[in-house]
């Protein structure tokens, strides 16, 4: 067992684990202590100063679970298809190497598959001298703030998450990333008892989903902003300020992430490689 120290970034969510190295040995009663303080921390994690080679990232990446290789194929890293790039750096051809864009919007990774994104690790590279902060968001807070007759609506409804929605939202034409009619929607409970802690967690996210089945299109439009604009009010939200070497673990069963695109036009570079954990079904 190795010892590691864990400080709260937010009464919240997020907490920094100081101590540990990522890409060297972590055995099975700390790998088992790191998970404890994951969930304690509401599900995100920050690791400073960590040097990770792609082949590191993917294996501690492995510890959590099968790692998914993205829809969008061009933002792979070569040899490493486990990394997604999330990059504003563009290649001798003036092609960009990682998706520029990188969630600019609320969302969960990945809740348009059938079983979703467990977690999501975030390693940066190079980051802009300012700008480009990560938002993230406890939907386990959330939920728990919402008044009992809101949560007992809530708890018989389940919504409609597609990848397609986002890229409708912000006209980049579906095609360009995965072609038409290669993903179909799915559904999943609007709150879903966390896998490993059973919390209940709100599950919508304004990225990815489209709306609530059996509702009015007003009425599905009407619930869900409402629990949007509810669960990023600033308690239970942590603004992550990016350093070159910070790894980033989130858990998408249970946070939303915004990344903060203000720093485009101040010449600034950001250069991310994400390995994303394949969740089980619920
Ligand atoms: C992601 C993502 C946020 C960021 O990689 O899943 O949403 O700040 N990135 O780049
Ligand atoms: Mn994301």
């Amino acid at each position: 067992m190795m010892s590691f120290e864990v400080r709260p970034l937010s009464p919240v969510i997020g907490a920094e684990v100081v101590g540990l190295d990522l890409g060297g040995p972590v055995d099975d009663a700390t790998f088992a202590a790191l998970r404890a303080a994951w969930f304690e921390a509401g599900g995100l994690l920050v690791f400073k100063e960590q040097s990770l080679a792609p082949q590191a990232q993917v294996e501690f990446s492995r510890r959590f679970g099968d790692l998914e290789v993205h829809v969008a194929k061009r933002y792979l890293l070569p040899g490493h298809p486990e990394i997604y790039r999330v990059s504003t750096k563009k290649d001798a051809q003036g092609k960009a190497v990682g998706n520029p864009e990188s969630g600019r919007y609320w969302h969960s990774d990945l809740s348009y598959l059938e079983p979703p994104a467990m977690a999501s690790l975030l390693y940066a590279l190079e980051v802009p001298p300012m700008g480009g902060d990560t938002l993230f968001a406890n939907m386990a807070a959330a939920y728990d703030a919402l008044s009992p007759p809101i949560r007992t609506m809530l708890s018989s409804m389940t919504a409609v998450h597609d990848y397609a929605h986002v890229l409708r939202l912000f006209s980049h034409g579906v095609r360009a990333h995965v072609g038409p009619g290669t993903l179909p929607s799915v559904r999943h409970p609007v709150v879903r008892p966390h896998q490993e802690t059973g919390r209940a967690t709100l599950y919508v996210n304004p990225g990815f989903t489209t709306h609530i089945e059996g509702l009015a299109r007003h009425e599905s439009d009407a619930v869900l902003n409402m629990l949007f604009e509810h669960a990023v009010r600033p308690e239970f939200v942590y603004r992550h300020r990016w350093s070159v070497g910070d790894a980033v673990l989130w858990d998408n069963r249970s946070t939303m992430h915004h990344a903060v695109h203000d720093f485009y036009g101040t010449g600034g570079v950001r250069h991310m490689h994400r390995t994303t954990i394949m969740g089980t079904a619920q």
